[in-house]
């Protein structure tokens, strides 16, 4: 699965770095590094509410306390 974080200015300052962070820590954990690729991407326009995260082509708005969550609803969840 391809996660994408944006890094753009806007998503930097609601936390894309303390998400990637802790989406590298959370993948290593369960043993995922095969199967969720986690890549950064600049401002991709959706910079509503909280970090913009694609999954596979689906956008999400995630904020940096509700990245377990996501992880495990979303990520390992569609493995
Ligand atoms: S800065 Fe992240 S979507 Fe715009």
């Amino acid at each position: 699965m391809r996660v994408t974080i944006c890094i753009g200015s806007a998503c930097h300052l609601k936390g894309s770095r303390e998400i990637i962070t802790q989406l590298q820590g959370l993948v290593k954990e369960n043993g995922l590094e095969g199967q969720v690729d986690l890549n950064g991407a600049f401002c991709s326009g959706n910079c509503v509410s909280g970090v913009c995260i694609t999954l596979d082509g689906e956008v999400y708005s995630l904020k940096p306390e509700d990245t377990k969550e996501f992880f495990e609803k979303e990520i390992t969840g569609r493995l």
